[in-house]
């Protein structure tokens, strides 16, 4: 059957872009959609409580099935992939999909995690070893008992220390993500900072973003990066960093005295639509193009009815070229609100 597309990829010459001339080179891939914390943030309790109803387990992928898809997305020019949950870790056996993923997608293939990092100790080696090159985990305060507040559990800060250790130990790099949120934690910007400058982690804080339907996001609660800046450059003299790689998410900067650098995650107050090039699969087999998307095209039913991997390229590249999505740099200017995903759903 003679392609319906052009799915040729960057080597052969020609490349995939959506209808804002942006490549596809970034695929989140989201491995379950529960988690063993609660932030306030993103599955606040009162709705993520012992009554939600998660996805039933034949609705979920299959490790194989990821495999196929991600390999299919693949060769549309991707150079990241990024496993990401809920709490990824929550689900049985990862390091199996890592290998598989290792196995067809190549030796180039940046793989990274997002991960709360409560249960990374116990597996930061087998992770490493099936071919896993780097990890973020969310620490939001360094004070137990804020921690305990913003991501509502009986976890300690130390759980998520020993697990960075451990991947630390296992080779893994390593950066750390922070979401400030006005009245709860920028008393632990400098402690963070003072914690990981010198260490070789990447230090990185988001602004508090209005993602899903459920955290009641306000303006009002959101600290803008240049308040965070001038904040840190005052103790730790920092200055800005060229981008490094088209599509960059964080803003990096250096500190002055060569302790490494940290970074800042701006979507609200310099929102980076422009250039991003990120795809997200959900656990479902639903492709979105953006965070903030209300629907995905369901990849799975063309799956599991059997699509070659070509075919599977091809519906991608079908949805892709037609991507206009640009929410954060549209925010407000949407009129009425739009259903958007969840987060814990998406993945970050
Ligand atoms: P690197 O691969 O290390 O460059 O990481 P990254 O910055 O691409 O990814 P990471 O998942 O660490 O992103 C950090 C956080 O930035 C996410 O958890 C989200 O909160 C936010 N973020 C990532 N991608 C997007 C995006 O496309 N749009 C918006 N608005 N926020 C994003
Ligand atoms: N605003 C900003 N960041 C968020 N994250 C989750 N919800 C939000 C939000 N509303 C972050 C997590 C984690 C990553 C997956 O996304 O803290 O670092
Ligand atoms: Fe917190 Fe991440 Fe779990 Fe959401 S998915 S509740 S941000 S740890
Ligand atoms: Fe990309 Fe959507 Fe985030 Fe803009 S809002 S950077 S288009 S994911």
């Amino acid at each position: 059957m003679p392609a319906r597309f052009d799915v040729r990829t960057e080597s052969e010459g020609a490349v995939l872009l959506d209808s804002l001339s942006r490549p596809l080179r970034d695929l989140r891939l989201s491995v379950t959609d529960r988690c063993n914390l609660r932030c306030t943030y993103c599955m606040p309790r009162e709705i993520f409580g012992p009554d939600h109803q998660f996805l039933p387990k034949e609705l979920i992928l299959s490790y194989e099935e990821m495999t196929v898809l991600v390999k299919a997305i693949s060769g549309l020019g991707l150079h990241k992939l990024r496993l990401t949950g809920g709490e990824p870790l929550l689900r049985k056996d990862l390091h199996r999909l890592i290998q598989m993923l290792r196995t067809e997608l190549g030796e180039e293939m940046d793989i990274a995690m997002t991960t709360n990092g409560i249960l990374l100790a116990k597996h930061a080696d087998e992770l490493a070893k099936a071919g896993l090159n780097r990890v973020t985990v969310s620490l939001d305060s360094l004070d137990d008992e804020i921690f305990r507040m913003m991501s509502d559990t009986k976890a300690e800060v130390a759980d998520v220390l020993n697990g960075i250790e451990a991947a630390k130990n296992a080779g893994l790099g390593i950066k750390v993500n922070c979401v400030i949120r006005k009245g709860s934690n920028e008393s632990q910007i400098l402690p963070l900072v003072n914690h990981f400058r010198n260490t070789g982690v990447c230090l990185r804080f988001i602004e508090y973003m209005d993602v899903g339907n459920s955290n009641e996001w306000s303006l009002e609660e959101v600290v803008p990066a240049s308040e965070m800046i001038d904040m840190i450059n005052r103790e730790f003299p920092i200055q800005p960093l060229a981008a490094s790689h088209v599509g960059q998410v964080a803003k990096t900067w250096e500190y002055l005295d060569g302790a490494g650098s940290l970074g800042f995650i701006t979507s609200v107050s310099q929102p980076f639509c422009g250039d991003c090039c990120r795809a997200r699969l959900s656990v479902d087999g639903h492709l979105y193009t953006c965070l903030f998307a209300s629907k995905g095209t369901d990849l799975m039913s063309p799956l599991r009815q059997g699509l070659s991997e070509k075919e599977l390229a091809e519906l991608t590249s079908e949805i892709w070229r037609k991507r206009d999505d640009r929410y954060s740099e549209l925010r407000g200017k949407l009129g009425k609100e739009l259903e958007k995903v969840e987060m814990s759903y998406i993945g970050g």
